[in-house]
């Protein structure tokens, strides 16, 4: 497996690539979510490129940029594992040389929703993926669907840009217990990491009252809040009743039929996302 470091050797890495190459961007501390996506990439494709790259610029100031677990061995001993050709591990003036000017904004989905409650974030996304994408060059680039908007965000852009990368979501790997797989889970206590499996419970929950004929949005945020309750010192940052392709977010007293439930949950200190789909 080849390690790469500059953009000039991640260029001849992709130019001595044939077939279809699928691509897999990661900020690292990669866990089973992360070796799911590489498997499926592998999978579809003739080669797998991955990058390891924390980007500053998708990270708000009271953020976690600094402390964002850092576990490059391991990551590396992942990759090789599931057979992926190459491994791109830029520095940050790689990717933003001196006097960098150019950002990619999503414009109306890349502000929204969780766009307005982490300001910037998706535009750093955008910005670090279109330019991974422009040397790796990709057929095929594969997301997790535990980050719903991002996935979303990425194939509006690929649209809008006119990338010829197809964008592959892959279903939300889930611990033992059912808790999303995150690299941010690292922060939570054993205990802590274990009781946060009533996220996805109180998931699950809305998706069976859905399913039991309550439709109304108010309702259904109802639900979660309640089965959500015991989950001591949780904090729901956000609750979102999407459409099939979050053009919208239901509200109060509208009526839900099919879309997405997404939530995020400050647990422990950490900010866990996880969302379910909702189907009429
Ligand atoms: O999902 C992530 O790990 C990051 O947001 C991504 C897509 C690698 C961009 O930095």
């Amino acid at each position: 497996m080849k390690i790469l470091h500059s953009v000039a050797e991640a260029r001849r890495a992709r130019a001595d690539l044939t077939g279809a190459v699928g691509f897999v961007p990661t900020m690292g501390a990669l866990h089973q979510g992360h070796a799911e996506l590489m498997k499926v990439a592998v999978d579809a494709c003739g080669s797998v490129m991955v990058s390891i790259f924390v980007n500053p610029t998708q990270f708000g100031p009271a953020e976690d940029f600094a402390r964002y677990p850092r576990t490059l061995e391991a990551d590396l001993d992942l990759c090789r594992a599931v057979g992926v050709e190459a491994v791109w591990v830029p520095a940050v003036e790689d990717i933003y040389p001196a006097g960098a000017q150019t950002v990619v904004e999503v414009e109306d989905l890349g502000n929204r929703f969780e766009g307005e409650s982490r300001p910037g974030h998706f535009r750093g996304v955008a910005t670090v993926v279109s330019k991974l994408f422009h040397v790796t060059k990709p057929h095929k680039a594969f997301f997790g669907e535990k980050d719903l908007q991002q996935l979303f965000v990425i194939k509006r852009m690929v649209e809008d840009l006119l990338f010829d990368i197809e964008i592959v979501g892959v279903p939300t790997v889930r611990e033992e217990s059912g808790l999303a797989l995150s690299s941010r889970n690292a922060y939570l206590q054993p205990e802590q990491r274990l009781k946060a499996k009533q996220i996805y419970e109180s998931l699950q929950a809305v998706r069976e009252a859905h399913r039991n004929g309550c439709r109304t949005a108010s309702l259904l945020e109802e639900k979660f809040r309640s089965r959500l309750g015991s989950l001591l010192e949780a904090k729901v940052e956000r609750f979102d009743l999407f459409s099939p392709h979050l053009s919208h977010r239901y509200q109060g007293e509208e009526r839900v039929d099919a879309g997405y439930c997404a939530v995020v949950v400050r647990y422990g200190g950490v900010r866990l996302l996880d969302n379910i789909s909702l189907c009429c």
